[in-house]
């Protein structure tokens, strides 16, 4: 079953004009190997690189755990993508356009049009925040402006059990639509709209459709703020408040990670670009990937009470597996009681701004919070620091920033630091597969190597080459990857295995791309007929043992006897091929 209704031809094209190197290198720094590229794998925990990108290739792999793929793949494994929002995401870098009537009907057809009614549904919010009073007058009353309001889409829930969905109904949607997509509830048997009577902020995906809500009480009635729940078109531990916005206006130049909505709209209108907000849940692994992907520099604002601090220290540790070199994480801990809204309000952008400037490094915090209790002066608190410290530096990619932080630690405790201290292995808890084992080399596998990495060299196959794989065991996705690389010579090694990606052999045929093949076309041809001899020599030696077996056993007939003799001469003439090519 085809994984998607895009056309292939488009994923083909697609794929001629993405980079891999560029897709990964956004995400995972890469650092040039020769022809190729390399880092620590993302996917397992190592220490020296054995993650490959490679550009002509237009394929990674990882020769530690076995994981590898295109930058369709690399999409969906690294950030957690479906097929078809993997191709979206690329597609949208690239400039082209996904062919629209194509994508997966069913399925996709079903989330655009949820994605269709939270738009309404934000219109509609929109709309109502112009028609009442109220909301207004409390959105002036915090200083926002018009301006700001319209520019983050926000809105206004009317007071009402059904305003919202009396509204999209008449539009054609139905109740369970609704309810999908969290903009209803329910509780004893009825159904009314979720959010009521509240300030709405719309949470954009990365490519700017609304997604969720976030919907914020003018009174002290009921909680403070009401978000969508989980739905097919919203994952909040997966989306970033403020993150469409903030890539705007291209490449941010830092990321500011706050705590509210409102403080992500409050630093906008006072011009400070690049605020983005986790939805009122810790940090997860996701949103700081989403981070990192934009900006390689985040400075993370929380509240510098208690909560805030705890808070900090989240983010600060789902941080550390990605604290790759390059990077750089930073901690502004607010007055108590302020938030940046508050605070920037109080003063000015340039006071908050040089606030930000002065924001103490990840690797401040982490000592000073891990010291909080010891007494540093004692050999005993000393050695507590490195018991506290060393599980959270074992967290950390190995580079340099790992080296640096190993060295804080070393000053702090005037401790050379054993190789047993900071345990680098069991820390991470990643998903490794550790029973990769590259496969053994047969010639079965160094032909198809040739043509998953040299498509049109299958022009070189006539019918007498296909019945000598054809005599070998296991042949069928051989003869199968012949037959599409003659009917497609000239498709791209990476396009190839896109086609293949459902196909059983298609782990396999991923793993011949990593395997020499020789540079220039003349070398590839001989060495296809070097492997097409030796296997033809198999075939032949193959059926001169049964023959012979049989001569022993019962005897030949006549007709046996001649076969014999000609498979004899046959295997010598190949052998004398052989010599010749070899010498
Ligand atoms: P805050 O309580 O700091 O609110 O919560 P805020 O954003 O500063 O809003 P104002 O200034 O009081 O209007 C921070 C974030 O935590 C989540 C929201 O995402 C909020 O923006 N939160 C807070 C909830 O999800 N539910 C709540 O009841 C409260
Ligand atoms: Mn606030």
């Amino acid at each position: 079953m085809p994984v998607s209704r895009i056309p292939e031809s488009f994923i083909d094209d697609l794929l001629e004009r993405v980079d891999i190197v560029q897709t990964i290198h956004q995400r995972v720094p890469l650092k040039p190997a020769g022809r190729e590229y390399q880092a620590c794998c993302p996917f397992h925990d190592e220490k020296t690189p054995s993650f490959t990108v490679s550009p002509q290739k237009q394929f990674y792999h990882c020769f530690g755990c076995g994981k590898h793929g295109s930058a369709i793949g690399f999409l969906m494994e690294y950030d957690g993508l479906a097929f078809t929002d993997a191709i979206a995401e690329l597609a949208q870098a690239v400039g082209m356009t996904v062919p629209e009537t194509n994508i997966n009907p069913e399925r996709t057809g079903k989330l655009e049009q949820m994605f269709d009614w939270m738009q309404s549904a934000a219109s509609f919010f929109q709309i109502n925040l112009k028609q009442h009073q109220p909301p207004q007058a409390y959105l002036r009353d915090r200083g926002l402006t018009g301006e700001i309001c319209a520019q983050f889409k926000m809105g206004y829930a009317p007071d009402a059990w059904q305003a919202l969905s009396d509204h999209l109904t008449q539009q054609g949607a139905t109740q369970k639509q609704l309810m999908d997509i969290g903009l209803l509830a329910e509780n004893e048997g009825r159904i009314y709209d979720k959010f009521r009577d509240r300030i709405m902020f719309p949470i954009l995906d990365r490519r700017g459709r609304v997604c969720g809500f976030g919907g914020r009480a003018m009174s002290d009635r009921g909680p403070k703020y009401l978000n969508s729940p989980e739905t097919p078109v919203f994952h909040k531990g997966r989306e970033l408040y403020g993150l469409f916005q903030a890539r705007q206006g291209g490449k941010p130049e830092q990321l500011l990670l706050v705590e509210g909505y409102m403080d992500v709209v409050a630093l906008s209108q006072f011009g400070i670009e690049g605020a983005v907000a986790a939805l009122g849940t810790a940090t997860t692994e996701h949103q700081v990937r989403l981070l990192f992907q934009t900006c390689d520099n985040v400075v993370c604002c929380f509240d510098g009470d208690r909560a805030g601090r705890q808070a900090a220290w989240k983010a600060l540790q789902v941080m550390l597996p990605q604290l790759v070199a390059g990077r750089q994480v930073r901690f502004l801990f607010l007055p108590q009681g302020e938030d940046p809204d508050s605070l920037v309000r109080k003063t000015s952008a340039q006071v908050f701004l040089e606030q930000v400037a002065q924001a103490e490094p990840l690797s401040a915090f982490l000592f000073r919070h891990l010291q909080e209790g010891l007494e540093m002066s004692s050999a005993e608190g000393r050695a507590s620091l490195v018991a506290r410290a060393a599980p959270l530096l074992g967290q950390l990619p190995a580079g340099a920033y790992r080296d640096l932080l190993h060295d804080e630690l070393e000053n702090l405790t005037r401790h050379r630091l054993k190789v047993g201290d900071v345990d680098l292995k069991s820390s991470r808890q990643r998903q490794t597969n550790t029973h990769y084992r590259p496969v053994g080399k047969t010639l079965l596998r160094q032909l198809a190597a040739l043509l998953v990495q040299q498509p049109k060299l299958a022009e070189q196959l006539d019918q007498h080459a296909t019945e000598i794989v054809r005599s070998q065991k296991n042949a069928a996705p051989v003869l199968e990857l012949i037959d599409f690389c003659q009917q497609s010579p000239q498709i791209s090694t990476v396009a190839l295995l896109e086609r293949w990606r459902e196909h059983a052999a298609a782990g396999l045929l991923a793993e011949l791309v990593t395997w020499r093949i020789p540079d220039t076309d003349s070398g590839q041809q001989q060495e296809l007929a070097h492997v097409l001899q030796r296997l033809h020599a198999e075939q032949l030696s193959a059926r001169i043992d049964t023959l012979t077996a049989t001569q022993q056993q019962t005897g030949l007939s006549a007709e046996q006897k001649l076969e014999l003799r000609e498979l004899l001469a046959a295997k010598q003439q190949v052998q004398n091929l052989q010599n010749q090519g070899s010498a």
